[in-house]
């Protein structure tokens, strides 16, 4: 059951074309596929087409119905043996799409029908050869009752329509570009749209399209405005223009994800679609500005050009997250983007590359694909193409991107592939660098700098190291790009940038006309994707915090500083935190900085981030020291936090930059002065929610009160429920503020929660917004008594046996135990134990789990 990147083989048979035609019914579903077959290369191997849980009511060849001899199924799949070198191969299976609990496959949500194959769900439609490397021409007919699926959609432009009979009615559509089978998509239901047009740089009219339930139309603008800037984005960035007449997005409440780009045809999460000021926070429509980007990019680097196995899913997932990257960021700030970017690559990536689960950008092996939808893939991979770019420069980065997309489109590519047109077109040698898609980990970088007083000179020495990972006990050195400056200590100026290239396990570079010590910045942007290691002094750190004028390297060196302090209160040292306290009144003090810099920049790192930085992790001690942090920082500038928090109050909503960060600030100072103890804290949080007119406010305000006893706490959470229950979306919001709240009750509080009417395991979101929350709360999550991880297990366990892919994602938590203590490890693998003994457990969950135990 494991597949191997090294077994990789050509297909037996191609199919240049299909026509479906689908009879459309929630209970009774009848599909029929039409496929011409080819046969690839000289063999006799038979036609065998994957299915998953389909039965074939009828099989034709060549227009004969075949009798049960002639036909058979092996583990799922349709195996007929065939004569000839082409021929016409019918199907006739009938599903239930409401039954379908997966959400993979074609399934039910409020009342639509829709689909979603990626990475192997088409085979739960109908039998085929599911492998991304065989593109075929669609031609889809739906059919469906006209009263509750007035709305029939499909991949491609619209051609026919008409009426039948019984109140039923009919539409064609035919996608005119080849496509793998992971790109098909229909949506059948009452929809109303948001519709618009925009003009491609050729003077092409496209009709655009965002389909939602009629009541939700006046959320949609900022989605279809995203949209547009990203269709004029990636027209001018990269040269890339859409390719069909129309372009449809449809949200649907019930998915296992953010969103998938099937051809014209993209399936949202309505999370990623719907905002407005009453229901969305800011980062919720960065989310959806990020995340149709994210979709839409795709139709170059996914679907026009995509990926030729499911090895190669960095191909089109690295390149297009670091696609959407930079769009967002020349959208907003680029500062601010690259901070929240690296914040989510630290969480998510690294400590997914120093676990159990660790593998490669391009991995070698898997039992379940859909586990491998992953931050290496996504994040890692985005963060490898960056330092290519970062390598080229952006005259020679365009050109091997163009390169790139002219020379394979059309076609079912590899990494191997993208890497080639990186060298040819961008005159560079790879060579090395290709380590970075084989070897998982993530690479540690010792930077000692020495100064010579008698030559002026200094001396700086690289050291890498990437430690083991399972299954790669010895690792090798990578080619890396690391940002560097010097700084003088009493102009507080740079001597400006260089790019240093590391290459060997240790490097020495040599600086001339330095009479003292100068100061070291170093990875700046996070140019290279490692944990940097320097002694640096929290005197020079904080030189930086002030005076480093790349921002990266601004808010890390406030971090560090931050992090020390909290190492060392942990480790029980006497740490100097007046130098915290200082950074931080000056940075909130400094007239160049912008508001959401410095929102970043004050914000003490999370509880995880410090376990990150430990050998062991101590949830309750950590919890304690950045408590008590936050607190002296609250206290001794009070003063500070009541006229940031008064002067950022706005007049009206706008979503203007300025706008966006004087409410994060605002947060900020809200935090510090609840922290600080002052009385009137939860008061003035209470007013700030009772009054906001928007989310973002609102929200920040419920998540600071959620975190102490107060009666404003209670208020505050049944205003909220009253006021938003029956919003989904919204009520996902009170499920995650209680199950993220650093409150000693959380994991009580938690399990009444998972019995509350409107939990549901069906629903993905509402799981993520409880589960997904309360195991990325590490104090709450980790309490001694091992209730967090049965609540964990249980649930797994639970929706295991209906949604195995989003129970599959609860486990990596759970998979940590190794960096915990003995009581706690014994506890984490006890549950991990518990959920393996569970008789008919999913490949998904199995082979997360089994990885994890060991
Ligand atoms: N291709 C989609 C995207 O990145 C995600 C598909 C996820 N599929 C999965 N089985 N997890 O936009
Ligand atoms: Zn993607």
């Amino acid at each position: 059951i494991v597949v191997r990147r090294r077994d990789y083989r050509p297909p037996d048979w191609l199919v240049p074309t299909i026509d479906l035609d689908f009879s459309l019914d929630p209970a009774r579903t009848i599909v029929r596929a039409s496929l011409s077959v080819t046969r690839n290369g000289g063999h006799d191997r038979p036609l065998r087409l994957d299915g998953d849980e389909l039965t074939p009511i009828e099989v034709k060849v060549d227009g004969r119905a075949l009798g049960p001899g002639e036909w058979s199924i092996e583990q799922g799949a349709l195996v007929i043996p065939l004569p000839g070198p082409a021929h016409q191969v019918e199907t006739v299976v009938e599903l239930a799409p409401e039954q379908n609990s997966k959400l993979m496959g074609l399934y039910a949500s409020g009342g639509l029908l829709c689909t979603q194959c990626e990475a192997e769900g088409f085979r739960r439609i109908t039998f085929f050869p599911d492998r991304p490397d065989i593109l075929s021409r669609y031609s889809v007919r739906l059919e469906a009752d006209q009263a509750r699926y007035p709305i029939l959609l499909s991949n491609g432009d619209p051609t026919e329509q008409g009426e039948l009979p019984d109140g039923r009615h009919w539409a064609k559509w035919i996608d005119p570009f080849p496509k793998p089978c992971y790109l098909f998509a229909l949506v059948a239901g009452d929809l109303a749209c948001n519709s618009e047009s925009f003009v491609t740089m050729s003077g092409r009219a496209v009709k655009l399209g965002i389909w939602v339930k009629e009541a939700d139309l006046p959320r949609t603008s900022h989605a279809m405005q995203a949209l547009k800037d990203s269709m004029a984005w990636d027209e001018r960035v990269y040269g890339r223009e859409y390719d069909l007449d129309v372009f449809n997005i449809v949200a649907v409440a019930d998915f296992n994800f953010g969103a998938m780009e099937n051809k014209g045809l993209n399936i949202f999460n309505s999370r990623y679609i719907l905002a407005d000021a009453e229901t969305a926070t800011d980062a919720d429509y960065d989310g959806v500005e990020g995340v149709v980007a994210h979709e839409y990019f795709h139709n170059w680097s996914g679907n026009r050009v995509t990926c030729r196995d499911w090895f190669q899913l960095s191909l089109k997932e690295g390149f297009t997250v670091f696609r959407d990257q930079n769009f967002s960021a020349d959208m907003g700030s680029h500062a601010v983007k690259r901070i929240e970017d690296v914040r989510v690559l630290r969480a998510a990536q690294f400590q997914e590359d120093s676990g159990p689960l660790a593998h490669p950008v391009r991995p070698e092996s898997y039992m379940e694909i859909s586990n491998f939808y992953t931050a290496t893939i996504y994040n890692k991979g985005a963060e490898l193409i960056r330092m290519i770019a970062l390598m080229l420069g952006p005259d020679r980065f365009r050109a091997a991107t163009d390169l790139y997309f002219e020379r394979h489109d059309g076609e079912a590519a590899t990494c191997e592939d993208f890497i080639r047109a990186m060298e040819e077109g961008g005159r560079i040698d790879l060579t090395q660098f290709r380590r970075w898609y084989e070897q998982a980990g993530t690479p540690r970088v010792r930077a000692s700098l020495t100064h010579d007083p008698i030559t002026q000179s200094v001396e700086l020495v690289l050291e890498q190291n990437t430690p083991p990972t399972p299954g790669q006990p010895d690792k090798a050195p990578l080619a890396m790009p690391l940002r560097a400056a010097l700084f003088d200590r009493h102009s507080g100026r740079s001597s400006g940038e260089t790019l240093l290239m590391l290459t060997e396990e240790q490097q020495r570079f040599t600086f001339n006309g330095f009479a003292v010590a100068p100061v070291l910045s170093i990875n700046r942007g996070f140019s290279a994707p490692v944990i940097v290691e320097t002694s640096r002094s929290q005197a020079d750190l904080a030189f930086l915090a002030a005076h480093d004028d790349d921002p990266f390297a601004r808010y890390e060196a406030m971090q560090q500083l931050m992090v020390n302090a909290l190492v060392g209160r942990v480790a029980g040292q006497e740490v100097d935190e007046t130098a915290v306290i200082a950074a931080i009144r000056d940075t909130v003090n400094d007239p160049h900085l912008d508001s959401a810099f410095i929102a970043e920049a004050i914000r003490l790192p999370s509880e995880a981030y410090i376990g990150d930085q430990m050998v062991q992790v101590d949830p309750d001690d950590i919890h304690a020291a950045r408590d008590a942090l936050q607190r002296r920082v609250g206290k001794e500038l009070e003063p500070l936090w009541r006229d940031v928090h008064a002067r950022t109050r706005a007049n009206g909503f706008s979503l203007s930059a300025a706008a966006k960060g004087a409410r994060k600030l605002r947060n900020s100072a809200l935090i510090y002065l609840v922290a600080s103890g002052a009385v009137d804290g939860p008061t003035v949080a209470f007013s700030q929610f009772d009054e906001a007119d928007n989310m973002t406010e609102r929200q920040s305000a419920l998540a600071t009160l959620a975190n102490d006893r107060s009666d404003e706490r209670e208020a505050a959470l049944d205003i909220f429920y009253n006021r938003y229950r029956d919003d989904a979306l919204t009520l996902d919001k009170w499920f995650q503020t209680q199950a993220f709240a650093s409150h000693p009750d959380t994991v009580d509080l938690v399990e009444e929660l998972a019995g509350h009417p409107d939990f549901t395991l069906a629903n993905p979101n509402r799981v993520r917004s409880l589960f997904g929350a309360f195991a990325g709360n590490q104090w709450a999550f980790h309490h001694r008594s091992g209730k967090g991880y049965r609540l964990v297990a249980d649930c797994i366990i639970a929706l295991d046996k209906l949604n195995p892919q989003t129970a599959a994602r609860l486990v990596p938590p759970l998979g940590r135990w190794r960096r915990f203590d003995e009581e706690r490890a014994a506890l984490m693998r006890g549950e991990l134990q518990r959920i393996l003994s569970q008789p008919g457990l999913s490949k998904d969950v199995t082979e997360q789990v089994s990885k994890s135990v060991e």
